[in-house]
């Protein structure tokens, strides 16, 4: 049977992630072992050389807890980049902020930093640098500048655990940086996040902020744990279509989460967010984490059958092209049983939500919205095989 190759759909959960959820699920294992939670901020304390490790229910959560514990106010501006996910900049709305974006580097799809200085105002509160596609970002201007100007820097490291700039990894160069275990990240654990600081001085009340955060309920945990065990049904049925309809009915009847709930869409704060991790899923994030070298290093061997001229210390969890006919290429290579990534096909993903609601003005980032017109993103995960990665460059180049 022809196997479904995506740049979504969880590409890197194998039989060993769905044996670690079974386990979970049926034997009730760790549910409530606060030593499995321990030893995952031991994993991020001693990679990241932080003392100060905080865990999530996703991403957003980890980052809607850096803004408050920074003091960002209704008042203040977060600079970000265009190009990026409602799931990026949620957590500004959330807390009443307004985000200013910036145009990105073509080269890199991440903030152009000759860009920011002029976007500075007397309101600027903290600059978020993304490394998109797990491609670091200009860190190291940015840090600088950010610094002049006393403004604190978070890494957005949602999509890119495991890059490098020179000999240091990204997230270790801001004040703080937050990771995603989301199901389509570079490790995942379905849905989960970490939050790092790096420099304690622009951050207050840590603990008692995090102790305010509510844990996720059993039906969450429930949930995500079914995901990869879902998934394994799924994905060998996803190209006769009963997979397909399998996963929509799936998430219709809440056995399996979407990856937002509907009121994000519009910038809202669903109850669910901010939420603390479970320890029910560390065993699936540890045996993601112990491989993660490898699984980049992989990411990196499959992406330099895409192109020649690769990032140095580019992780990508996708590679972007630019085509002028997305389209077609996305219409024949589903035919070929491939589904090819759109990040992002709007300057805040996913296309069709109402840019207004997020505090984007049509015009003002025009790089970001030229290349949101013509990105497509290739799989790089690790269980493809050099078979299929050619076919699908060949589909692309085709
Ligand atoms: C760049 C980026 N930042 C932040 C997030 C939010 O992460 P999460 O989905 O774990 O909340 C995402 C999620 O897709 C992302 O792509």
């Amino acid at each position: 049977m022809l196997k479904v190759i995506s740049s979504g759909l969880s590409p890197n959960t194998k039989a060993t992630d769905v044996i670690i959820a079974l386990e979970a699920l049926i034997l009730k294992r760790h549910w409530k072992d606060p030593l499995q939670l321990h030893i995952l901020k031991k994993w991020f304390a001693s990679r990241y050389n932080s003392d100060q490790v905080y865990l999530f229910n996703s991403g957003r959560s980890a980052l809607y807890f850096l803004l408050k514990a920074a003091g960002v106010t209704k008042q203040d501006e977060v600079i970000v980049q265009a190009f990026t996910c409602i799931g990026a900049i949620n957590p500004i709305i959330w807390i009443g902020a307004k985000p200013v974006y910036i145009d990105i580097d073509p080269q890199t799809y991440n903030l152009d930093p000759d860009l920011l200085e002029s976007s500075i105002t007397s309101k600027t509160k903290v600059v978020i640098v993304q490394h998109t596609f797990g491609i670091p970002a200009a860190i190291s201007k940015i840090k600088k500048i950010c610094q002049e100007h006393k403004i604190i820097l978070i890494e957005d490291c949602a999509v890119s655990i495991g890059a490098f700039v020179g000999k240091k990894e990204v997230g270790t160069y801001g004040d703080a940086a937050f990771f995603s275990f989301g199901r389509d990240k570079i490790v995942s654990s379905v849905s989960g996040g970490a939050a790092i600081i790096n420099n304690l001085k622009h951050f207050a009340n840590l603990d008692e902020l995090y102790r305010e955060i509510l844990e996720p309920s059993s039906n969450w945990v429930y949930q995500q744990l079914l995901h990869p065990v879902a998934m394994a049904v799924i994905l060998p049925l996803y190209l006769i279509q009963v997979g397909k309809i399998l996963l929509v009915l799936l998430q219709k009847i809440k056995l399996i989460s979407k990856p937002y709930e509907e009121l994000e869409y519009s910038g809202g704060k669903p109850e669910s967010y901010p939420r603390r991790y479970s320890p029910a899923l560390v065993p699936l994030i540890m045996h993601q984490l112990r491989q993660l070298d490898a699984m980049d290093a992989r990411r990196v061997f499959n992406a330099s059958y895409y192109g020649e001229n690769l990032i140095k210390g580019a992780v990508y969890l996708r590679y972007p092209v630019l085509v002028k006919n997305r389209e077609q290429i996305l219409n024949k290579a589903q035919r070929a049983g491939i589904y090819l990534g759109t990040w992002y096909d709007s300057v805040i993903n996913p296309a069709g939500v109402t840019l207004s609601n997020f505090k984007y003005k049509k015009g003002s980032c025009p790089v970001a919205e030229d290349i949101a017109g013509r990105i497509l993103n290739l799989p790089t995960y690790a269980r493809l095989t050099v078979r299929e990665i050619k076919k699908v460059r060949d589909i692309v180049n085709d």
